[in-house]
């Protein structure tokens, strides 16, 4: 619940769903090491979905699900007060920040989500894919990690919902 640093993905896949954890297969093992390359252990971080539950035949989750399920996202945020927020591909991205640009025109920059800073990056399944996206994706992990050294906003601790 005080996690300083939440990461948003897309959806569970099957053994997340059958696990009720996200990001347990390999793409979790490869996000597992990106963050602990900025000194995060898994534990230490909020891993959240955009969906809540799987979409049949791993599709992309349409505009009504993601919709369907941003109460529960949006009271994930506001309890856990992050200082900053990790987006991980372009469901999660363009969903948080209300855009359709693609994640390569998203990524490399801090956006706001309400007062929080949001950065975005690509989702490590296709990082799996597409090894050399992962140089891009280290600048934008380096971002979210000064964003971690940056005085908390504010007088005092962050206000909690
Ligand atoms: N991909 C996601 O976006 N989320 C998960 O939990 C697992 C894979």
């Amino acid at each position: 619940r005080d996690a300083a640093l939440m990461v948003v993905g897309e959806a569970p896949g099957a053994e997340e769903d059958r696990r009720g954890e996200p990001f347990v297969g390999p793409a979790g093992q490869l996000l597992n090491a990106m963050l602990r390359a900025i000194g995060f252990e898994r534990d230490e971080v909020f891993i959240a979905n955009v969906l809540k539950c799987r979409p049949p035949n791993n599709r992309d989750p349409s505009g009504e699900e993601a919709a369907a399920c941003s109460g529960y996202l949006e009271r994930q945020i506001a309890l856990t007060r992050p200082r900053a927020l990790l987006a991980v591909g372009r469901i999660s991205a363009q969903w948080l920040l209300k855009s359709d640009r693609p994640v390569g025109r998203l990524r490399g920059q801090v956006h706001r989500y309400g007062d929080l800073p949001l950065v975005v990056t690509y989702h490590p399944a296709y990082l799996l894919r597409t090894p050399l996206a992962k140089a891009k994706s280290w600048q934008d992990l380096c971002m979210v990690r000064s964003l971690m050294q940056e005085p908390a906003s504010g007088p005092g601790s962050p206000a909690r919902v």
